[in-house]
């Protein structure tokens, strides 16, 4: 078999792997498996291109897989829950930025490559990699706090947006020859590649951090959108296919969370949520008396019924509470409790958050159960434990004129008894009060998640 049959079935080997590892995410009992072989996909990939090409020996390969995965090992490893939209928008910052290498370097070999599919698929190309480079770190800076979280705007700025993108256009027409200009094609192109950067910056800025976690997840569709345009320009169809896949994938989780936040995407990236609200007074916030339990009363109201479902939130991930609260779960099953977990799709600060806590506490997939599938019950529930949970159950959603109006929300206020637990009154990401808190049948048991969780399982090995 010659060397190109062999690289193009390669190809189609690892089209193939994406596709099912793609499917195979879908849940969390075959993510990991997914998540493997995709890694795997790409790794055949790789290599096929590199071996196609013969532009590096076997050695140069073996030495680039080694730093590969030691970074990329490091960096997972090392990397907080909490964190990883930073980590996943530093990705997609160089994933768009090769593309656009990949496109930059075909002009550069080609300046007279003209209106064609390959002329046309290089402006793409180096545009969405641009917009998608700068963007991603923009997104990062915000999320790590290295810039503000607040919406940064100023009067006009859509506007100035919209003349910066039509500007755009009219430099990547030029360059392609399309109108006749005395500049040389390549100054065309560098002043396009500088206002594209500039738009990255520019459509990011305005939106508040609280919402980077969708932003990231548009920015890793254009990524995959800028490998597919970099997959026409090189004429590699497995860049082709799996760049759509990114996008297409990347695009439907955005839509997933708008939804679970119910919120349009025009609102994310033009609505400047996630930094001050206008009409909420904040100095209200937590301001009407509640019931308190301690670790005791929370134990007696939990170890005595016959059913609980644990609502865990961002709090939960942040205080890294999960195995304690695996602990409180079994100890309660034992005690013949019959316990569930409610997963909010958004709750947390990227999908999937809990269901990967959880998971890493090794708490059965078949007690988690999907907003949909467990919503009904709550009105035959003995007892929620809410864990660093807030808006996700805020049940001022179904009222209309609220913040979150209309946010699809897990109806714990529903079940017989409440208990909260979390640090304070302080609101979360919506930055509301929550009537919860101060419902009758609502216990609020305030402290660390992860101490209070440790505090709970001594307490209900103490039952009778
Ligand atoms: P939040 O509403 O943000 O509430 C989390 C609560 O955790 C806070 O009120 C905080 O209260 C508590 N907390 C923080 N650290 C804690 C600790 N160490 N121990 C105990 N409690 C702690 O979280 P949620 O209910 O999970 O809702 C998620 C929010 O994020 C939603 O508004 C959603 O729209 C938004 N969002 C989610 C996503 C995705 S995809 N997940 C994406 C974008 C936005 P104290 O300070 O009083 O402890």
């Amino acid at each position: 078999m010659n060397q190109d049959i062999i690289v193009q079935l390669a190809y189609l080997l690892s089209a193939v792997l994406f596709v099912v590892g793609l499917k195979r995410l879908q849940s969390p009992a075959t993510a990991r498996g997914g998540n493997a072989m995709a890694a795997v996909a790409m790794l055949v990939a790789i290599i096929a291109t590199v071996v196609d090409t013969e532009i590096l020996t076997w050695t140069w390969i073996l030495v680039g897989v080694a730093i590969g995965s030691l970074v990329g090992g490091v960096a997972a490893r090392r990397v907080e829950m909490t964190d990883m939209p930073q980590l996943v928008g530093v990705f997609n910052g160089f994933g768009g930025g090769a593309s656009a290498l990949v496109a930059i370097a075909e002009f550069v070999a080609n300046p007279a490559v003209g209106a064609s599919t390959a002329g046309v698929s290089i402006m793409l190309g180096s545009l969405i990699g641009a917009v998608t480079f700068t963007g991603s770190f923009v997104a990062f800076g915000k999320l790590q706090g290295l810039i503000t979280g607040n919406p940064i705007t100023f009067p006009g700025q859509n506007a100035v947006n919209l003349v910066v993108f039509v500007g755009l256009l009219i430099l990547a027409a030029t360059a392609l020859g399309v109108g006749s200009l005395s500049t040389p094609p390549l100054t065309l192109f560098t002043a396009f590649l500088v206002l594209a950067l500039a738009l990255g910056v520019l459509v990011v800025i305005p939106i508040g951090g609280a919402d980077m976690p969708v932003v990231i997840s548009l920015l890793n569709s254009y990524s995959g959108l800028a490998a597919s345009a970099a997959g026409f320009v090189i004429g590699n169809m497995v860049l082709i296919i799996s760049g759509a896949l990114v996008g297409a994938a990347g695009l439907i989780l955005t839509m997933l969370m708008c939804k679970g936040m119910n919120r349009s995407l025009t609102n994310v990236m033009f609505g400047g949520f996630g930094g001050e609200i206008a009409g909420v007074d904040r100095s209200q916030i937590g301001q009407r008396p509640v019931r308190r339990a301690d670790a005791e009363a929370a134990a007696a109201e939990l170890g005595y019924v016959n059913s609980v479902v644990v609502v865990p939130g961002y709090g939960l991930a942040v205080a890294q509470a999960q195995h304690e609260l695996r602990k409180v779960g079994d100890l309660l099953s034992e005690r013949g409790v019959d316990v569930k977990y409610a997963i909010h799709p958004v709750a947390g600060r990227m999908p999937g958050h809990m269901n990967v806590l959880l998971a890493e506490a090794d708490v059965s997939y078949d007690r988690l159960f999907d907003l949909d599938e467990i919503n009904d019950d709550f009105g035959n529930i003995d007892a929620v434990l809410v864990v660093g949970a807030n808006d996700v159950v805020n049940p001022s959603a179904r009222e209309p004129g609220s913040v979150i109006a209309g946010m699809p929300i897990l109806d714990v206020d529903r079940a017989r008894r409440v208990i909260v637990m979390k640090r304070s009154l302080s609101p979360g990401f919506a930055g509301i009060d929550n009537d919860l808190f101060y419902l009758d049948h609502t216990l609020m048991f305030f402290g660390d998640a992860k101490e209070s969780m440790g505090d709970l399982v001594r307490e209900i090995r103490e039952l009778a």
